[in-house]
C-alpha cells in the first residue's frame, strides 16, 4: 500500500487544500515602505497602501483569506485608534475589499492599541476591567464591519465578549457579518515573534489573568460551550501544534466550523531550524499543517499560507 507516491495519495485520510489556509497580515501605519522583522522571516509588515499589489501577490499563491492586524501611530490607555473610523486596520481593510477579491477578516483586540498593551482597559491596580472592555469591542467590531470587513475574530478573551460583539453588530446592522470566536487561546509562550510584529507586548504584568492555562483541556470545551451559546459562528483553539488534543476534541464536541492557529512560535522554531540546516523546511511545514488537519482542524491560520499554497498547486 505505501508502494509509490500515487498509491499513497489514493490512500491519504487527510489533505491540505489552499482554501482552507488563512494568512495573517499586518499594517502599520507609522510606515512608508514595507519592513521585515528578525524572529519572523519572511513575513511583512505593509504601509497602507499598494493594496492592488498585496491582495494580487496572495491571491496569486492560492490564499483567497487573510487575518488583518494594524498597528496604530499613537496608542492611548483605552486603545481609542482601534475603533477610529479612519484608524490603520479600517483604512486596510476597505484598502483591501476595494482592491482584491480577498476574503478579509478582522482580528479584534487592543492589545496593538493599547499604550501598556494590554487586551483590555486597567483598573488602577493594573486588571484588566472585563466589562468595561466588552464596550469598546463592540465598538472595534462596527467599525471593522463598516470598513467591509467579511468576518470579525475576537482574541482578547474577555468573558462575554462574544455575546457583546453580536449585539453591538446587529443594533448596527451588521447582522449578516459572523463571528470567528478566539474561543480556546491558550496563554503560551509562543505568541513572542508575534508581539514584535506587531508591538503588542503588556508593558508590566502578563496575559495569564484572561488566556487559558496550558493544561486544562476540559476548561477548552468550557469555554467553546460559552462562545456557541453567545452566538460564535466559527471557533477556534490556539496555538496548533502544542494543542492538538484540544482540536481533537473541540472537532468531536462541536459542528461549527474549527479554526486552529499554528502561532508565530510555532512557524519561527521551523524557520529557525531550517535557516540553520538542522531541519528540512518545506517538509516540516507541510506536516507541521497536516498535523493540524489530521487533528481536526476546518481552516489553519498560518504564516505558511502563502508558501504552503504555492507547493499544494505545483
Ligand atoms: C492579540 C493576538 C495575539 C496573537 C493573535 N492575536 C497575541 C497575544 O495574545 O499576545 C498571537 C498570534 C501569534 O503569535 O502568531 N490578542
Ligand atoms: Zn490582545
Amino acid at each position: 500500500m505505501r508502494k509509490n507516491k500515487k498509491i499513497r495519495n489514493l490512500l491519504s485520510e487527510t489533505r491540505l487544500h489552499p482554501d482552507d489556509l488563512i494568512l495573517p497580515i499586518f499594517f502599520d501605519e507609522r510606515l512608508s515602505d514595507v519592513k521585515t522583522t528578525a524572529s519572523m522571516p519572511g513575513v511583512k509588515t505593509f504601509p497602507l497602501k499598494g493594496y492592488g499589489e498585496i491582495g494580487h501577490n496572495i491571491e496569486d499563491s492560492g490564499v483567497s483569506t487573510v487575518l488583518v492586524f494594524g498597528i496604530p501611530g499613537k496608542k492611548d490607555s483605552v486603545g481609542s485608534e482601534a475603533f477610529n473610523e479612519r484608524g490603520v486596520v479600517q483604512k486596510a481593510i476597505s484598502g483591501l475589499k476595494e482592491n482584491s477579491d480577498l476574503t478579509v477578516i478582522a482580528d479584534l483586540c487592543l492589545c496593538e492599541y493599547t499604550d501598556h498593551g494590554h487586551c483590555g482597559v486597567l483598573d488602577k491596580d493594573g486588571w484588566v476591567k472585563n466589562d468595561e472592555t466588552l464596550e469598546l469591542y463592540g465598538k472595534v467590531a462596527v467599525s471593522q464591519a463598516a470598513a467591509g470587513a467579511d468576518i470579525i475574530a475576537p482574541s482578547g478573551m474577555m468573558d462575554g465578549q462574544i455575546s457583546a460583539i453580536r449585539r453591538a453588530l446587529d443594533d448596527a446592522g451588521f447582522k449578516e457579518i459572523p463571528i470567528m470566536a478566539y474561543s480556546a487561546k491558550f496563554f503560551s509562550a509562543y505568541y513572542g515573534p508575534f508581539r514584535d510584529v506587531a508591538h503588542s507586548s503588556p508593558d508590566s504584568g502578563d496575559r495569564a489573568g484572561y488566556q487559558m492555562p496550558c493544561g486544562n483541556r476540559r476548561e477548552a470545551i468550557r469555554e467553546i460551550e460559552l462562545d456557541v451559546a453567545e452566538g460564535a459562528d466559527m471557533i477556534m483553539v490556539k496555538p496548533a501544534g502544542p494543542y492538538l488534543d484540544i482540536i481533537r476534541d473541540a472537532a468531536n464536541s462541536f459542528d461549527l466550523p474549527l479554526a486552529a492557529y499554528q502561532v508565530s512560535g510555532e512557524y519561527a522554531m521551523i524557520k529557525a531550524a531550517a535557516a540553520n540546516g538542522w531541519i528540512n523546511g518545506d517538509a516540516a511545514m507541510m506536516e507541521s499543517l497536516l498535523g493540524i488537519k489530521r487533528a481536526g482542524a476546518d481552516m489553519i491560520i498560518t504564516y505558511y499560507a502563502e508558501e504552503a499554497a504555492r507547493k499544494l498547486r505545483l
